[in-house]
């Protein structure tokens, strides 16, 4: 098993957006992918994925009233394990036992955990049970020092930093490099995603980008960091022959 959670300190970045994305397009490379809300507080990664987020959860799971296996269920070629949205789950939930259902998942081959916000004991659990985390960053300050207090915390727990995602990328001049976040993280840009109007559709539908628009180029930016990721060979989608005679009248 290979466990990675993804984390970026700064709320919003869109690390479920990309858990849930990186976990589709991991699937379609024909791998067996559990996906875990470990965001105890604001779980919200079954809207993104349009799996139930009634009973049982990972909130069951915790509260000893479920079974771990009866709490997990599929969506677009995934298993998920979501959290609850009630705040009555919440208050029955104990985080004390996140540790004890992490070290249950290891029959998946790869679980990627949809992290929190901050550096909270849902956080610190999650980072401490993953092999590797991947930051997700906004080219912005903010998300950028968030980011690093991340890293450095990692580094503290021995999960190695596969690298930082950069997300809603819109390629505007007061946005920070990708080269000054790797220095400042001492981490490898893996990927960077654009901003996408699609995304908030996407997540309307409960279908992820990288099937719902599957050819946008924010959707290509995820399926290229899994396949980089797994050891894949990424294949860009052909271009449309409209495109295509586009481009060799520009070229002309
Ligand atoms: N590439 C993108 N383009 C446009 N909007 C995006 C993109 N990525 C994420 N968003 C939007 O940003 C918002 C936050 O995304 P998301 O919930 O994935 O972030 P998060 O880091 O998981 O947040 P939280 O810290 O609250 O858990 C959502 O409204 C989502 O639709
Ligand atoms: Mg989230």
């Amino acid at each position: 098993m290979v466990s990675i959670a993804v984390c970026s300190g700064k709320g919003g970045t869109g690390k479920t957006t990309v858990t849930a994305n990186l976990a589709v397009a991991m699937a379609q490379y024909g791998r067996d992918v559990l996906v875990v809300d470990a965001d105890i507080e604001m779980a919200n990664l079954c809207f993104h994925l349009g799996v139930d987020g009634s009973s049982p959860t990972l909130h069951d799971v915790l509260a000893g009233k479920a079974e771990l296996a009866e709490a997990v269920r599929e969506a677009h070629g995934v298993k998920v394990l979501p959290g609850a949205i009630s705040l009555k789950a919440l208050k029955r939930a104990d985080p004390e036992r996140l540790e004890e259902v992490f070290s249950a998942l290891e029959k998946h081959e790869i679980v990627l955990i949809d992290a929190p916000a901050g550096l909270g004991r849902p956080v610190l659990t999650a980072l401490s049970v993953s092999e590797a985390a991947l930051l997700v960053v906004n080219p912005e300050i903010s998300s950028l020092s968030d980011a690093l207090k991340t890293r450095v915390v990692a580094g503290k727990l021995d999960t190695k930093v596969l690298g930082a995602v950069i997300n809603r990328w819109r390629g505007t001049a007061e946005e920070i490099p990708n080269r000054d976040i790797e220095n400042v993280l001492e981490a490898k840009v893996l990927a960077t995603i654009p901003e996408d109007t699609n995304v908030r559709a996407s997540c309307s539908y409960g279908v992820p980008l990288v099937l719902y628009k599957p050819d946008s180029p924010a959707a290509q930016a995820v399926k290229k960091l899994a396949a980089d990721l797994l050891g894949e060979e990424y294949r860009p989608p052909k271009k449309s022959l409209r495109e295509r005679l586009k481009n060799l009248l520009v070229r002309l």
